[in-house]
């Protein structure tokens, strides 16, 4: 499943170049949509009329009499809930092939499952409200399965169909679609990203203009328009069915109303009840040592996972604030371990190097002994560094003579000192390869990378660190050969360097008798 996605991710790659692939931004674009739902939503009220008798007609005004405004408007509406539906089955199967819904994200996943079910829910009161043919479809297949409850009545459906649907239940579905299920939404995403820190809900400002033009020519080029009235004194014989929505109802067709909860309710149990899957080995949450902690609050601006709070002093000494980790939260992505501006190598030198937050299974002295082994083991003329993580490529497999390489368990767990260090120590270059760009399994490994090498972020890279002797460049497990390209190149960049920076001595040395 997982290669399957990292392929679908490359594809879009070359399509939308990295910064704009849509598959890096698919919660972020949900929430464009949502936007996008509810102005229209809210143009389109002004113009509805919630009454049986009058919903029908007034539908017909905005699609026709003003096709140009409410017209679009409706076509839009309806496009972006559709496209809704598909960012929300390509969010969810990217956590879920990518692994992304045990551990601390237990959170995010199980409380995303009932978001979907409500949009699903949203658009099928939507649909009913047209009162059209199709709304009839929807309103007597949802009572079926209402009906099949035990927690009603059972006569719904049949009250349907003997013409007894009333205005004060339209009005009830009505309230439903305007202001219940979009708020019980509002609610559960709040809850859906609360354990997550720095989250954005805003898509690259370019892919959501693309995004909504699509959605806009869409409306042009097929403007969405109502069947025939309803009838409840005649079932209607031919149906467009909108499949992101209305799949289940057909079914019915088959299977009974029972059979279909089933279906949605095994679906729902089964994906709810992944993260209690076994895991490969539960990794130890990262621990802090106030000994080696000023409070500085770095790792606690880092965290992607909300796991590190900040409370007074309590060990007497002279700093202000502490930090403290909630096991329950942390993720175990080592990220604030490189946030800590005690985790630098070139400290405590000839004895086992302490930090203020470190990952007992991977300690900070281990990355520093281990980046000294892969340095110290390279032999060739323009010997590289390569710094993996557990969740992109395995930089293991490209060790040789002049390739010596460190796996941590995300690429932001690196502190910019050790890349000085490695530097130091010998290497000729340093090449970091996390998980792709804007992909990083920790969500924010990679990308505090790139800004503590600009400077934007604590701890940044010192100015004195040979910038051309650094790369970046990351990549999943299936792009191991993008990934020596890149090493072919960077290594005949570091040849040249070395070229460059030995020449102006052999020209000292050739033009010293002329001069
Ligand atoms: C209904 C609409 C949904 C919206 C608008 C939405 C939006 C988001 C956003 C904005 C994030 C934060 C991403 C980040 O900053 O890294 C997120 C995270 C997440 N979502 Fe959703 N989501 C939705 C539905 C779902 C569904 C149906 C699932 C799966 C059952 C799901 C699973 C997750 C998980 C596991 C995370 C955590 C990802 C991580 O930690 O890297 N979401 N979602
Ligand atoms: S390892 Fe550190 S940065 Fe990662 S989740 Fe735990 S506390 Fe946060
Ligand atoms: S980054 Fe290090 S020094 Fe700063 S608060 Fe966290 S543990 Fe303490």
């Amino acid at each position: 499943m997982k290669r399957a996605y990292l392929a679908l991710e490359s594809w879009f790659n070359i399509s939308f170049g990295t910064h704009w692939n849509p598959m890096y931004h698919l919660g972020t674009l949900t929430f464009f949509l949502f936007w996008i739902i509810l102005v229209t939503g809210l143009y389109l009220f002004g113009f509805f009329h919630g009454s049986i008798d009058g919903a029908y007609d007034s539908v017909e005004y905005i699609t026709h009499d003003q096709w140009y405004a409410a017209g679009v408007m409706r076509s839009l509406h309806r496009y972006a809930s559709d496209a809704a539906i598909i960012t929300i089955l390509l969010h969810l199967f990217k956590e879920l092939a990518s692994g992304r819904y045990h551990g601390a994200r237990w959170f995010s996943w199980v409380s995303g499952l009932p978001t979907l079910w409500l949009v699903v829910t949203l658009g099928i009161t939507g649909y009913w409200l047209v009162w059209d043919e199709l709304g009839q479809y929807v309103a007597i297949g949802s009572a079926r399965l209402l009906d099949s409850l035990p927690i009603f009545s059972g006569s719904m459906a049949s009250n349907f169909l003997q013409g007894q649907m009333t205005d004060r239940f339209f009005i009830l579905i009505e309230f439903l679609h305007l202001l219940g299920q979009p708020l019980i939404l509002f609610f559960l995403l709040w809850l859906h990203v609360k354990r997550l820190s720095n989250v954005n809900i805003n898509p690259p400002r370019g892919l959501a203009i693309g995004c909504f033009l699509a959605l806009l020519a869409l409306s042009f080029i097929k403007p969405a328009v109502s069947h025939a009235p309803a009838n409840l004194s005649s079932m209607p014989t031919v149906l467009e069915l909108d499949w992101f929505y209305l799949n289940a109802y057909p079914l019915m067709d088959y299977w009974s109303e029972g059979k279909t909860w089933l279906l949605a309710t095994a679906i729902t149990v089964i994906l709810m009840l992944l993260p209690l899957l076994p895991t490969k080995k539960a990794v130890p949450a990262a621990v802090v040592d106030l000994a080696h902690c000023n409070g500085c609050e770095l790792c606690f601006d880092d965290c992607p996972f909300e796991a590190i709070s900040v409370q007074a002093r309590t060990d007497g000494r002279k700093f202000e604030k502490e930090v403290v980790v909630d096991p329950s939260l942390c993720a175990s992505c080592g990220i604030c371990m490189g946030s800590c501006p005690s985790s630098n190598p070139f400290r405590q030198s000839n004895e086992e190097l302490k930090t203020g937050i470190d990952m007992p299974s991977l300690p900070v002295d281990k990355v520093r002994t281990l980046t000294e082994q892969a340095v110290t083991s390279m032999t060739g003329s323009a010997n590289v560094l390569l710094i993996g993580c557990e969740h992109g490529f395995n930089v293991k497999q490209l060790d040789n003579n002049e390739t010596g390489s460190v796996k941590l368990i995300c690429s932001g767990m690196i502190p910019p000192s050790l890349i000085e260090y490695a530097l130091k120590k010998g290497a000729d270059g340093v090449m970091i390869v996390g998980c792709r760009h804007n992909d990083c399994f920790y969500r924010f490994g990679n990308l505090w990378i790139d800004k503590r090498f600009s400077g934007e972020r604590k701890p940044i890279l010192r100015s004195r660190a040979d910038r051309r002797r650094i790369k970046v460049f990351g990549g999943a497990e299936t792009d191991k050969k993008l990934i020596e390209k890149e090493l072919e190149v960077f290594r005949h960049e570091l040849l040249a360097i070395t070229e460059q920076t030995d020449l102006p001595e052999q020209a000292e040395i050739k033009e010293s008798p002329d001069v």
